[in-house]
C-alpha cells in the first residue's frame, strides 16, 4: 500500500454547507514527488490544510491513510509528530521569537513521544551544529537566525525559512504550497537544491505550483490537476507543460462533461 492514500475526500469549511473537496484520490509513496497543480480558488490550499488538520475544515466523507493509520483520527500536532509537514502559501510572523528559538521549540515538540523515544530536548550544541548545516545548504545568512521570525523578512525569505524549518524537521511526507511563488531566480534554485538535497526514499513530497518553472529544478513523479475540488487528471512530468500551452479551459470542460 501507499504510505499516502487519500480516498474520496470530501471536506467543507466548518460549521457551514459550502463543500470546497468534492471527492479526492490520491496516492503517494515516501521516495516520491507529487505535484497538484490548478487555477486560483479550486481547492489546493484547502486539501494541504485538511491533510494537516487545520480546524477551519471538516471532512464529511472519505478517508486519509497515512503509514497505514488514519489520519482522520489524529489532531493536528499528531500528524505533525507522525512526520506531516505544511510549508504555509502564507507564512505568519512571530515577532519577539528568534527564527533559531522557534524552530528549536518544533524540534522538541517532534521529539516528545517521538518514535525513536528520544523525549528528551535537543542539546544546544547539536541543535546549533544542525541549524548552521542546514543554513549553508540554503545559503542563508547567519545573522538571520537570530531575528524574530518572519518580521519584517521580504517573501522570498519566509519561503527559504519555511524550507529552513523542513530541513530541521525532516518530515515523512512535506507539503510545499506554492514555495516557489515569490522566489527570484537564484532563490528557486536554492530552494529547490534544499528540496532535492532532502529527498530521499524516506520523504515524500506534495509540491503545490502554479508554474512550470520550479518542477524544471525538482522533478515531479506525476502531475495532478485540482480542478473545482476534484483531480481532474494526472498524468507524469510532460503534462505541466502541456498545461502552460494549454491552461486549465479544456480541462475543465472535460470535468464537467
Ligand atoms: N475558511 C474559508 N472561508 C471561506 N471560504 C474559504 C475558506 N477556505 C477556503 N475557502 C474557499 O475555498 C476555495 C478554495 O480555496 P483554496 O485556498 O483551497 O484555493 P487554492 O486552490 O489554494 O487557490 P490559490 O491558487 O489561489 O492559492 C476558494 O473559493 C476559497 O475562497
Ligand atoms: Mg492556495
Amino acid at each position: 500500500m501507499p504510505d499516502l492514500v487519500i480516498r474520496n475526500l470530501h471536506a467543507n469549511i466548518a460549521d457551514s454547507d459550502t463543500e470546497i473537496l468534492k471527492g479526492i484520490d490520491l496516492e503517494l509513496s515516501k521516495g516520491e514527488i507529487h505535484a497538484i497543480m490548478g487555477p486560483n480558488g479550486s481547492g489546493k490550499s484547502t486539501l494541504s490544510h485538511v491533510l494537516m488538520g487545520h480546524p477551519g475544515y471538516e471532512v464529511t466523507e472519505g478517508e486519509i491513510i497515512f503509514e497505514g493509520e488514519n489520519l482522520l483520527d489524529m489532531a493536528a500536532d499528531e500528524r505533525s509528530r507522525a512526520g506531516l509537514f505544511l510549508s504555509f502559501q502564507y507564512p505568519f510572523a512571530v515577532p519577539g521569537v528568534t527564527v533559531a528559538n522557534f524552530i528549536r521549540m518544533a524540534v522538541n515538540a517532534h521529539r516528545k513521544g517521538g518514535p525513536d523515544g528520544a523525549d528528551d530536548p535537543i542539546r544546544i550544541p547539536e541543535f546549533r551544529k544542525q541549524l548552521q548545516e542546514a543554513m549553508e545548504l540554503l545559503e542563508i545568512d547567519k545573522s538571520m537566525s537570530s531575528r524574530s521570525l518572519n518580521d519584517g523578512f521580504s517573501g522570498g525569505e519566509k519561503k527559504r525559512f519555511e524550507i529552513l524549518q523542513m530541513a530541521m524537521l525532516k518530515p515523512k511526507l512535506a507539503i510545499l504550497d506554492e514555495t516557489d511563488s515569490g522566489l527570484d531566480i537564484d532563490a528557486l534554485r536554492i530552494v529547490s537544491g534544499g528540496i532535492n538535497a532532502l529527498m530521499g526514499p524516506d520523504m515524500g513530497t506534495l509540491i503545490i505550483t502554479h508554474y512550470q518553472r520550479i518542477l524544471d529544478y525538482v522533478q515531479p513523479d506525476r502531475i495532478h490537476v485540482l480542478v473545482d475540488g476534484r483531480i481532474v487528471r494526472s498524468g507524469g512530468p510532460e503534462l505541466a507543460k502541456e498545461l502552460e500551452t494549454t491552461g486549465y479551459a479544456e480541462l475543465a470542460k472535460e470535468a464537467v462533461s
